[in-house]
């Protein structure tokens, strides 16, 4: 998942020097090694066995809660109670042949009411979890996985799918169609924001289409491509500084853009990533969104591609706002790579792959530059910012560490998922591998995994008690299936995907129509 969080822009006007990138090593042949498969299976299996174990903690402490305390061994509610690292676990689970999860993850679906909380209701992350996990499962269980487990509650996803669309749909009813992303669901009620995010707005699109596709009913696919509408054709022209890249609110009274402020970091993010993802879902529909994102992607290589001044072999993206370039990443902004990549393979174009691996090597720099081989929750490289006590690292490094947090977030592993599967090279799969053994070596508690606060320090500084339900859906997911034998919900080098991923890293089955 990405976030809604967005950094406040320095004002700063420096940009990297532009020195040429030398080449990263790239195979020319994308056929995927089967050499050394025995090991890939043990790596395979390795993964299962962290998944194992997360889960058996997550079941003894915390569910039908939200989420495991890996520290304390409690439990958390922060996503309305609805058993979220169940749901979000459940694809995961299907792809790993775990019919025991599977069935538990079921039993549990065919509970939950959806139309009961106490708390505040994020229409993105529930879209991205709940309806995200559910559909996938469904997807997969009546497709590549049916018969992993009896077919009694296969369709209950479908159903509670369609129960919480109709719960969630009243937040799209705003003059412009823009929604509200604080929801009361109760009172049918809202936050009172005047504005919704770019990556809120924007990361609804194709799990608001599937359900409509599955069900046969158009309004959800139409409520969010309504939303969507504003973000394709912006407006007033501030709002889009460069062409395809535009800025970070939009109003929900009119759907007008009221900032422009532009990035690929969180609170952006997603917006940019499901752009492509909606033409890889169906070509037909969606060749807007596609050359909507090859604008954004031309753009993001002429005006935010920056290079540290201390290490010009390295590729960043900078951030923009008014005239000023702000010198700072965040580790959800490394999924970019494997936006790149992605379309760069559908579209044939090779200097979006290029450019996606330079852009996969500048975040795994940020791993193997630390203690831990784990990278920060955010850096940067802005020479005239550079904390005095990480001078000789950011001499060494390129970056200095501004967040030393790792919350269990996927977006490095993501990337490098796609560039094995979509270049077939095996330093990418390697890379996988070292920030799985990272992860697990530093972040491992009695129940789970838990988050740290320092990935520069041995042993990653204090654990955090919290475990994300992501971890099940993301980190064990790409963990896996960069080891995993090629199926039909793989990444797939080309124009033939048989699914496509959302954010939450659930594999959706593509509609050709
Ligand atoms: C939703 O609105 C109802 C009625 O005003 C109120 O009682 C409840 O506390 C609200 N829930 C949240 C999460 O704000
Ligand atoms: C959805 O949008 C299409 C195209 O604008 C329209 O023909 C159709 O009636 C809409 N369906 C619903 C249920 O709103
Ligand atoms: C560390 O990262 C750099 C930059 O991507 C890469 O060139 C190098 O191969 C990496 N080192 C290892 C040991 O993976
Ligand atoms: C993960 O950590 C556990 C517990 O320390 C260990 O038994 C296992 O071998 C580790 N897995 C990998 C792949 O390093």
């Amino acid at each position: 998942m990405r976030t809604s969080l967005s950094l406040s822009l320095a004002a700063l006007s420096l940009i990297g020097s532009a020195t040429a990138f030398p080449h990263p090593h790239q195979d020319s042949e994308t056929v995927l090694s089967t050499s050394s498969s025995s090991s890939n299976q043990e790596k395979a299996n390795a993964v299962k066995e962290a998944f194992q174990h997360a889960w058996n903690g997550y079941m003894k402490y915390a569910f039908p809660h939200d989420e495991l305390h890996p520290v304390s061994n409690g439990y958390g509610d922060s996503r309305n109670g609805w058993g979220a690292s169940a749901v979000d676990a459940l694809s995961t689970a299907i792809i790993m042949g775990n019919a025991d999860a599977v069935n538990t993850i079921l039993d549990h679906v065919a509970k939950i009411d959806y139309t009961q909380t106490s708390d505040q209701v994020s229409l993105f992350e529930t879209t991205i979890r709940y309806l995200g996990g559910m559909l996938s499962g469904y997807d997969l269980l009546t497709g590549p996985a049916s018969g992993l487990v009896s077919d009694d509650l296969v369709d209950t996803l479908l159903t509670q799918s369609k129960n919480l669309g109709d719960v969630l749909k009243f937040a799209f009813d705003t003059p412009s169609g823009v929604p509200y992303n604080g929801l009361n669901i109760t009172a049918q009620g809202n936050d009172g924001a005047t504005t919704n995010g770019l990556a809120v707005t924007g990361t609804l699109v194709l799990e608001w289409t599937r359900l409509s596709d599955l069900t046969g009913d158009e309004e959800y696919a139409n409520l969010s491509q309504r939303a969507e509408s504003h973000l394709l054709n912006p407006q007033p022209s501030s709002g889009e500084p460069f062409s395809g890249l535009v800025g970070s609110h939009i109003s929900i009274a009119n759907g007008q853009f009221t900032d422009g402020a532009v990035s690929w970091n969180g609170g952006d993010d997603s917006f940019y990533e499901y752009l492509i993802k909606m033409y890889v879902y169906d070509p037909k529909r969606f060749e807007e969104y596609k050359d909507r994102w090859v604008l954004a992607a031309e753009s993001t290589i002429e005006h935010l591609a920056s290079h540290p001044q201390t290490r010009p072999d390295l590729t960043f993206l900078s951030s923009y706002n008014n005239g000023n370039y702000d010198l700072s990443s965040q580790h959800l902004t490394c999924f970019d790579g494997a936006s790149f990549l992605l379309g760069g393979s559908v579209l044939g174009r090779q200097d979006f792959i290029d450019f996606g691996l330079e852009l996969v090597h500048g975040c795994e720099a940020t791993y193997n530059s630390t203690l831990t081989q784990i990278g920060p929750d955010s850096w940067g490289w802005d020479p005239s910012r550079v904390p005095s006590d990480q001078k000789a690292f950011y001499e060494k490094a390129g970056f200095y560490i501004n967040s030393g947090y790792y919350v269990l977030r996927p977006e490095v592993i993501e990337s490098f998922y796609y560039a094995y599967r979509i270049t077939g090279d095996e330093v990418y799969r390697d890379w996988v591998w070292n920030a799985f053994v990272a992860i697990n070596a530093t972040c491992r508690t009695d129940s789970g995994f838990a988050a740290v606060s320092n990935v520069n320090t041995a042993g990653g500084g204090s654990k955090d008690n919290n475990q994300e339900s992501f971890l099940f859906a993301e980190v064990m997911k790409y963990s896996y299936l960069t080891h995993a034998e090629d199926a039909e919900w793989q990444v797939q080098a080309g124009d033939q995907n048989e699914f496509v991923f959302n954010t939450e890293a659930h594999p959706m089955r593509v509609k050709r129509t």
